[in-house]
């Protein structure tokens, strides 16, 4: 299992990454398909039309994954409020494992829930929401930060700063969206949720992890891999508590060469002994094969697709490659999609209605 956390071991899940619920593109095929990846799929009821499409949605999710997989039930205020009550009797019904609950307080859905067996998940904006949501007795909270697609609610806080607070004053495990995008931000996350975690700069050529945390480039890496310094004098505390950082160092090509080297395994076993989490982040991975070498010492790869930059021939390539080297592949974050994409046709049915 790549990735074990209080989410993944609750769900009984492979990796800790959930699909929220969507209005219109959250369907049964899509919730399969990251069910079957190793995630969380989740559905959103109203996607179905009706309760009764509803019950038949979920007959149809259990024959498309063998793998756990959710309903979200989003309650939003509306002129036609939606038949929620029986969107919940179906659920129950038809013995659902995990339900998502947002849109508004869940002090009638959670008790309910919980006292027909499901695990709950539910979706806030703020603290004080997260925090009356625990009382209540909800699993997991998932936080939507102002950054976080679909809708980010009315306060404006930004994901960073609720996760910093909510792991400060939560009990309970929380899963944190919006604008993680890159190694750095899964970096800051994983120690935001209380875990060891180190993030090292292995994009040699183009080193950008140092300035983010205004720290220096060198020693780094790239030093101990010429043998130059010794492995804690490279790693250096950040900002974020529990976040510790190996800056990329001076590249050249000794440094690259030594990618390809037996003591480079060592390193990484060492690490791991040291921390919960290693975050590698890597360079591109068709010009050169430092990615390529770097696979070789790693659970899992997450690629990092830039909107209107790579390719598709190019992912595909690149997909190619790390999988005739038998590197996994985790799964594939998209950067830089813009509103027409994250927003288009985002209206709830009832408000459609109107
Ligand atoms: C097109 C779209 C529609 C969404 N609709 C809903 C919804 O109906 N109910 C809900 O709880 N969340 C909804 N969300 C939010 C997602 O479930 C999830 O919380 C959010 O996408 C996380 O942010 P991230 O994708 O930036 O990580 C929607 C998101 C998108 C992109």
């Amino acid at each position: 299992m790549p990735l074990s956390t209080r989410v993944t071991r609750l769900l009984g899940i492979d990796m800790p990454i959930v699909m929220g619920g969507m209005t219109g593109t959250g369907t049964v095929e899509l919730a399969a398909a990251v069910s079957n990846a190793g995630g969380l799929g989740i559905f959103a009821a109203h996607n179905a039309g009706s309760p009764e499409n509803c019950r038949q949605w979920i007959r149809k999710l259990r024959t498309l994954t063998a793998r756990p997989w959710g309903v979200n039930l989003t309650i939003l205020p509306s002129m036609q409020a939606l038949p929620y009550d029986e969107y919940a009797k179906v659920i129950i019904e038809e013995k659902v494992r995990i339900v998502e609950t947002a849109g508004s307080n869940p002090k009638k859905w959670i008790p309910l829930f919980k006292n027909a067996g499901l695990i709950t998940i539910h979706k806030c904006v703020t603290i004080r929401h997260a925090l009356s949501a625990e009382k209540l007795g909800v699993d997991i909270i998932s936080l939507d930060g102002f950054e976080c697609a679909g809708h980010p609610g009315e306060e404006d806080v930004g994901n960073f700063v609720l996760q910093a607070r909510c792991s400060q004053v939560l009990k309970v495990p929380f899963l944190c969206s919006g604008g993680v995008s890159e190694g750095s931000q899964l970096a800051a996350s994983l120690a935001r949720a209380w875990r060891k975690t180190l993030l090292i700069d292995g994009d040699m050529r183009n080193p950008a992890a140092h300035k983010l945390f205004d720290l220096p480039l060198e020693p780094g890496f790239s030093e101990v891999l010429r043998g130059e310094t010794d492995l804690p004098d490279a790693i250096r505390p950040t900002a974020l508590s529990r976040l510790w950082l190996m800056s990329a160092g001076q590249w050249d090509n000794h440094a690259v060469q030594a990618l390809a080297q037996e003591g480079v395994g060592t390193m990484f076993e060492h690490l791991k002994e040291q921390y919960d989490f290693i975050i590698l982040d890597s360079c591109p991975v068709l010009p050169v094969a430092d990615t390529l070498s770097l696979g070789q010492h790693v659970d899992g790869v997450v690629f990092s697709v830039l909107r209107d930059v790579s390719s598709l021939p190019a992912v595909y390539a690149a997909q190619q490659r790390l999988t005739q080297l038998s590197i996994p592949l985790l799964g594939v974050v998209v950067i830089g999609a813009t509103g027409d994409v994250a927003n288009s046709g985002y209206l709830y049915p009832a408000i459609k209605a109107k």
